[in-house]
């Protein structure tokens, strides 16, 4: 775990609760963490996901894998160490915008059962809920859709460190949901994850 560099700093307490601000905002916040190899459908359920609780007026943010890593995230890799600190960033993030009431979808390879783990603790800690999705895709599946040409370029040795070609995957244990995209379409996978916000008392179901 990254420990705190900076001394002689202090917790500042806000003047009002996590439970005045849920109101105000009228949600309660959340992270759906979905974790999975690269074109299993993490960003394509997570996408329609959001858009189905927009329409029904919740509160959500999407962080995405690809996308954080043009921004905040644009200093890393994907070494091991640099993988760590990329899941170790969104979980801090994550925890911030589920704090702040939002349904935040998280999509990220999240390759390695340590760090999920870890922000599945950060959240625990701090009293906020969080649901680990597995898209649980066969990698042929994965391999076959291939969108963005990785893995054939994976097989011909031009990308070193691939998930599930040259790099681990490890999956998930105890995944809340398990969702496994060659047997469901879009709509019934996002079905399941608005159930299972629903079974968690964080949304009504339309
Ligand atoms: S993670 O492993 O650190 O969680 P993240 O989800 O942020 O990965 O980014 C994965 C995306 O980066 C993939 O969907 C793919 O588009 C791209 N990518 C580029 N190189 C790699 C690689 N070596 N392994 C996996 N994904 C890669």
């Amino acid at each position: 775990m990254t420990q705190v560099k900076a001394t002689n700093i202090h917790y500042h307490e806000g003047n009002i609760t996590r439970d005045e601000r849920w109101k105000a905002l009228g949600t309660k916040g959340v992270t759906m963490w979905f974790t999975g190899l690269s074109a299993c459908g993490k960003s394509t359920i997570a996408c329609a996901l959001e858009q189905a609780l927009c329409n029904q007026g919740v509160a959500c943010y999407r962080l995405d894998g690809d996308n954080i890593r043009f921004g905040l995230n644009k200093n890393l890799g994907f070494t091991a160490e640099d993988r760590e600190e990329n899941i170790r960033r969104i979980g801090e993030v994550s925890k911030l915008f589920a704090d702040a009431g939002i349904v935040t979808l998280t999509s990220f390879i999240s390759p390695y059962t340590k760090d999920r783990d870890n922000a599945r603790k950060l959240h625990d800690e701090a009293k906020l809920p969080f649901i680990e999705v597995f898209v649980d895709t066969p990698i042929e599946v994965c391999e076959k859709r291939d969108p963005k040409g990785l893995y054939k370029k994976a097989r011909a040795g031009e990308i070193k460190g691939f998930t599930g070609i040259d790099d681990p995957y490890e999956a998930p244990k105890h995944a809340e949901l398990t969702i496994d995209t060659s047997k469901h379409d879009l709509d019934a996978c996002v079905k399941m994850c608005l159930k299972a916000l629903a079974d968690s008392g964080l949304i009504q179901m339309a």
